[in-house]
């Protein structure tokens, strides 16, 4: 695995390994890297001939009293896995080469990024949007990967591809879960073993409402408080949101009964966390 830290060389670089057609898959990361990562790897390895990913900890898409200072940076270990799944290529960036001094362009994700996570992290979707549309200029992939498991941030990058033409296949693969079904995510490292614990209860929040959508409810208001009665016997979960919503418009829906993302972000301590779950169509 080549391993390039400026944006000229991963061109270069990419000029070299695209030869004779050869399609070449994405997979941006911010590191510290899980068995999620690795299923998008996987993913973009089965799928293209050249495989390349990026680590890079975004700072426009952190929010001034988040984590960006602390959030987990575990580079070697993060290498070691990416060269073991066959990645070919990684471009590890420093902040100043992605965003040089006097830097003023962002991409304007419109109301859809102040949905969802866009509600209590004002800004962060202008920031995702903004530096994959960079590594998608700098890497020009035929197919790029990302996680179902942050799906306000799939519908905003979905859009941004339609919206501003990029030629190339915003691939979605399925959330990685613990055997217990907790999501994985770089930030579970946070959590203490208590709060480990606690934080089940939000796949159970949206698992109980799925049982009640199977049993044949549609009305989200009442999904809604199905939800609300798991999360109301579990005091260490502070909920941020709990929503119904289309999956492409992050708007709320009334009902499920053409399909609906059911999404949740809570703290658990000072820990904030994510998960949803997609129902299909009513037929
Ligand atoms: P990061 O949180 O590192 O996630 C990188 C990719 O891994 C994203 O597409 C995310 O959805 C996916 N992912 C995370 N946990 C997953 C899980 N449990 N199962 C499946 N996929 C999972 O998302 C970002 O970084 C950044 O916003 C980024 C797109 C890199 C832009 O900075």
């Amino acid at each position: 695995m080549q391993i390039v830290r400026s944006i000229s060389e991963t061109r270069t670089a990419l000029r070299d390994l695209r030869v004779g057609r050869r399609t070449v898959g994405l997979v941006p990361t911010m590191g510290a890297l899980h068995a999620g990562h690795v299923s998008l790897v996987r993913a973009a390895r089965s799928q293209c001939d050249v495989v390349a990913a990026t680590i890079f900890v975004n700072p426009t898409q952190f929010g001034p009293n988040e984590d960006f200072s602390k959030y987990p940076r575990t580079f070697e270990e993060d290498c070691r896995l990416l060269e073991q799944e066959g990645v070919d290529l990684l471009f590890a960036p420093g902040t100043d080469e992605m965003y040089p001094k006097g830097a003023t362009t962002f991409v304007e994700v419109g109301e859809i990024g102040d949905r969802l996570d866009g509600v209590s992290r004002p800004g962060h979707f202008r920031g995702v949007a903004t530096i994959v549309a960079k590594l998608f200029h700098i890497v020009g992939p035929d197919r790029a990967f990302f996680g179902q498991k942050d799906a306000a941030q799939v519908a905003v990058l979905r859009r941004m591809v339609r919206d501003l033409n990029f030629p190339l296949e915003l691939v979605t693969c399925p959330t990685v879960r613990e055997p217990d079904g907790l999501a994985l995510s770089s930030r579970n490292r946070y959590l203490s073993p208590s709060e480990r614990q606690i934080a089940l209860a939000l796949l159970r929040t949206l698992t109980e409402i799925e049982k009640r959508a199977a049993e044949g409810e549609v009305q989200s208001p009442v999904l809604i408080g199905v939800g609300l009665k798991v999360l109301a016997a579990e005091p260490g979960v502070r909920l941020d949101y709990l929503k119904i919503a289309d999956a492409d418009t992050l708007e709320d829906v009334r009902d499920i009964r053409n399909g609906a993302l059911i999404a949740i972000a809570a703290w658990v301590g000072t820990t904030r966390l994510i998960d949803n779950i997609l129902l299909g169509p009513r037929l």
